[in-house]
């Protein structure tokens, strides 16, 4: 309606025109200034361990094939044949050294080369381009723990600059042992009737929820929802944010006593003693001393991170959740993948470290399915939640409303009563406290920075 798209994220009152999450207008935009720019996840290499296996997955809209090259290498191609559009590709997964084009038969390796077509080339009028100019078009590509991430901007930074400081934090989940992790199986996949913002700005920081719609879990005995996942320090860098969990508040409560005498121990030692990272055994355990800095060991010890978001659209996850067998880890990322304004398809994979025993893995996948699948206790709860503020943004007031950002711990907090033994190792914006609104702010702060055209600039590390 001409109102400038700057307009619609109110810096002073902290506030965000509700008509952003559904505009298609705003959706188009989002397809050519964010999903063609930023590093995104697409694949965990563990699903494709052989020369020529594939997955098909989709970047915003376009959809590609995450391909293993004999020599190991992983590329991203375009998944739309150079003749007329179609897609090279139909199968979810599978291993194939060409892919052949149903419609009219071109053939293209795994990386997209233009291999042939079934009739000779000089016999097809008119279709003399050079070879290189049939082949799929190719996304960058960088992997960080075993993901795969693309993106299609040759001037974006390299991942790792990418994740930034929240690197330190990530690694005290997913890259913390020499062996690494694996998938538990293909990711699970479902479509939700919400846009994609829903998810990804809720994963960059919003805890607060979890006290009221994951209540449920909290009276089965969980612990997504009692206050042990309300009170720490919420972590924000470029857009990405975490919250790391106070160790001596929540459910260790139960386990005050030990926590009390484990705080003169050595940082490895106090870990050890209060409560393993979910998802080691005590043996997988003595790998975190050579992975991880001693810096990294302080933080995991004192304040375990747990939930999490990437900007724009990942959402991570690490926590022990409770089975009929007992408590159990679950490692999970998610991807929150465009289909339209109103419409995303959630891919959510499940991870365990490759070298855990058998029935640790068994018991991890049953956890996950209980915890985060389609017919968990915790995604379930979201998926009422955002489809309804996706339709509330449709009507004629919800286009006039804004949603309220205002819990703010504001800027470089001293950490006092929260980390007590000098400077905090860890580094980002760090907002102590019981958890507020902080990191989603920033996180739109970053997308309103990739909407305005300027993401790589020097202002841009919220
Ligand atoms: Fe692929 Fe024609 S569209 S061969």
């Amino acid at each position: 309606d001409g109102t400038p798209l700057a307009d619609l994220i109110d810096l002073e009152r902290h506030e965000v025109s509700l008509r952003l999450l559904t505009d298609p207008e705003v959706f188009r935009l989002e397809l050519d200034r964010l999903f063609s720019r930023v590093w995104t996840v697409l694949a965990h290499e563990t699903e494709i361990p052989n020369a020529f296996d594939y997955v098909a997955r989709d970047i915003g809209l376009d959809p590609v094939i995450v391909t293993r090259s004999r020599d190991g290498s992983i590329n991203v191609v375009h998944n739309v044949c150079s003749h007329r559009g179609m897609q090279v590709c139909r199968a979810e997964a599978g291993n194939e050294k060409q892919f052949k084009c149903p419609y009219h038969g071109w053939s293209f390796n795994e990386q997209g080369r233009f291999m042939g077509s079934p009739v000779a080339r000089e016999n097809m009028h008119g279709e003399f381009r050079a070879k290189e100019e049939l082949a799929l078009k190719k996304a960058r590509v960088q992997t960080y723990a075993g993901f795969v991430f693309a993106t299609w901007d040759q001037e974006a930074p390299p991942l790792e600059e990418y994740l930034g400081e929240i690197k330190f934090y990530l690694d005290l989940m997913f890259d913390r042992t020499e062996s690494g992790l694996e998938v538990l199986g293909p990711p699970q996949r479902f479509v939700i009737p919400a846009n994609w913002k829903c998810p990804g700005e809720q994963h960059a920081g919003d805890g607060y929820h979890a006290m009221t719609l994951h209540r449920s879990i909290n009276e089965l005995g969980g612990s997504e929802s009692d206050d042990s996942s309300m009170y720490g320090i919420d972590v924000s860098a470029n857009g990405h944010g975490l919250r790391l969990i106070d160790r001596r508040k929540g459910k260790w409560k139960n386990n005050r006593e030990a926590v009390l005498k484990a705080q003169t121990l050595p940082p490895f030692e106090k870990l050890r003693t209060i409560m393993l990272p979910p998802g080691l055994t005590p043996e997988m355990a003595e790998e975190l001393k050579d992975k991880l800095t001693e810096d990294q060991i302080r933080v995991l010890a004192d304040y375990p991170p747990s939930v999490g978001g990437l900007f724009p659209n990942m959402g991570t996850f690490c926590f022990e959740f409770p089975t009929p067998m007992g408590m159990a880890a679950i490692i999970s990322w998610h991807s929150f993948v465009p289909k339209g304004p109103d419409e995303f398809e959630f891919v959510n994979w499940f991870l365990v470290e490759k070298d855990a025993p058998q029935e640790f893995k068994d018991l991890m996948r049953r956890a996950a399915t209980l915890g985060l699948g389609t017919t968990g206790f915790v995604e379930t709860d979201d998926a009422d939640t955002w489809p309804m503020m996706t339709e509330a943004s449709k009507g004629f007031m919800g286009r006039r409303g804004t949603i309220k950002y205002g819990a703010l711990t504001g800027e470089d907090q001293p950490l006092t009563g929260y980390w007590d033994k000098g400077e905090f190792p860890g580094g980002g914006h760090l907002y102590p406290g019981f958890t507020k609104d902080d990191s989603q702010w920033n996180w739109w702060l970053r997308w309103r920075d990739f909407m305005l055209g300027e993401p790589w600039g020097p202002d841009a590390h919220h």
